[in-house]
């Protein structure tokens, strides 16, 4: 909101996808993601905050009024989890909500009534993100006790991304612009192709609301936890960057798949997420389950997504025209998957199995001997 904070969207990880409130959500884990960030390039390719979801916490509060980490999850406390976090030179996230009690059953304390305390709280352990939910608000305008909350953020004089976590309920997206950095549009995400496309297409049709330092929010990514293809996932993933999403990986990646790592670190698809202009990409045609989106970006390039949602496969095709790049004797086609340069007069398509994607950046062509015409690049991408 104004701050100079989330100019792009947020890249990091979150747990709760991928761990829920099991135990498996501890300190080795944290701290586990944030060695892989390192070590297999994610933070060199964007990925920046280490976040915990629900239950890090004790079910009642500590003596002196505050949260007190749980010790079994969390031996050292929180702070030792953020520092080794910081050590890496990653950033550090926390969650609780704006009512009474966190949303899992076990009723974690919430910040309803005491939000300075757990604000003063989060800065001194070096907290740099929060996730703020929406359970057991006792009705409480949702504005109000939003913003109360931002406003005891602001009195730390921490710089915190701010996240707003109330499910798309009552229209963040008309008034979370001057109250967080991000806002959920939807209920939560499950690991199936249905609740992602779902979830994309509620976020897709909000696209005017979105800029830098205030991001519409389709929920973390559910890349590598298991229950999609990855076909699916790599049309999960696009959409999401095409979205100018929140780009929060939801698997534990120490147990990931070599092709989660190539999705998730596919530079060239991040890059369309993070371009600076911070433009939401939308659809410029939909129609019988076929998708054409086009993202402007801020080296005049459009960044092409061709989405086939349903059940056969299907020959996609749009034209250079129809993106909006102003006439020329022809285009460079970058595929932003197969990572190769092609040539076309016009005409870019794709031949997209069910649930298929492909991703292209365009624009005209200033070299366009270099590249071998383009048939038909779907085809040779699948
Ligand atoms: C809500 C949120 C989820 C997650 C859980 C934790 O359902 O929308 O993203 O934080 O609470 O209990």
């Amino acid at each position: 909101p104004g701050d100079g904070l989330a100019l792009t969207p947020p890249m990091g990880f979150n747990n709760w996808n991928s761990t829920h409130c099991r135990a498996e959500f501890n300190e080795a884990m944290v701290k586990g993601i944030a060695d892989i960030f390192v070590s297999k390039g994610l933070k060199d390719a964007g990925y920046q905050y280490v976040n915990l979801d629900d239950c890090w916490a004790l079910p009642q509060r500590g003596p002196d009024g505050n949260l007190v980490p749980d010790p079994v999850r969390f031996p050292n406390g929180i702070k030792a989890v953020a520092d080794y976090v910081h050590s890496k030179g990653l950033k550090f996230g926390i969650y609780t909500s704006a009512g009474t009690k966190t949303c899992n059953e076990n009723g974690f304390p919430g910040a309803l009534g005491f939000e300075q305390k757990d604000a003063d709280l989060f800065a001194s352990y070096g907290v740099d993100y929060l996730k703020y939910d929406n359970c057991n608000n006792q009705g409480v305008d949702a504005k109000l006790r939003y913003t109360t909350m931002r406003d005891a953020l602001r009195r730390t004089g921490r710089p915190i991304v701010y996240s707003l976590c109330e499910w798309g309920e009552n229209q963040p997206w008309l008034w979370g612009k001057d109250v967080g950095h991000l806002w959920r549009t939807t209920g939560d995400i499950t690991d199936t192709y249905n609740s992602m496309l779902g979830i994309a297409k509620t976020n897709w049709a909000l696209a005017d609301y979105a800029g830098p330092g205030h991001w519409n929010d389709p929920d973390m990514l559910e890349v590598g936890n298991g229950g999609m293809t990855d076909t699916e996932y790599r049309s999960h993933f696009g959409l999401w960057a095409i979205m100018a999403a929140p780009l929060l990986i939801g698997s534990d990646l120490r147990t990931a798949t070599p092709e989660t790592f190539e999705i998730l670190g596919n530079r060239e698809v991040i890059a369309v997420d993070q371009d600076p202009l911070g433009i939401q990409g939308r659809p410029i045609r939909s129609a019988g389950g076929i998708h054409v989106f086009v993202k402007p970006l801020k080296n005049g390039d459009k960044a092409v997504l061709l989405f086939n949602e349903g059940e056969k496969t299907e020959r996609v095709t749009t034209t250079a025209a129809e993106i909006g790049l102003p006439q020329a004797t022809g285009y460079k086609l970058r595929d932003l998957w197969a990572h190769t340069d092609r040539h076309t007069a016009g005409t870019i398509a794709a031949t997209l199995p069910p649930h298929g994607s492909a991703m292209f950046r365009v624009n005209a062509d200033r070299g366009w001997a270099k590249y071998p015409p383009a048939v038909d690049i779907g085809a040779a991408l699948q």
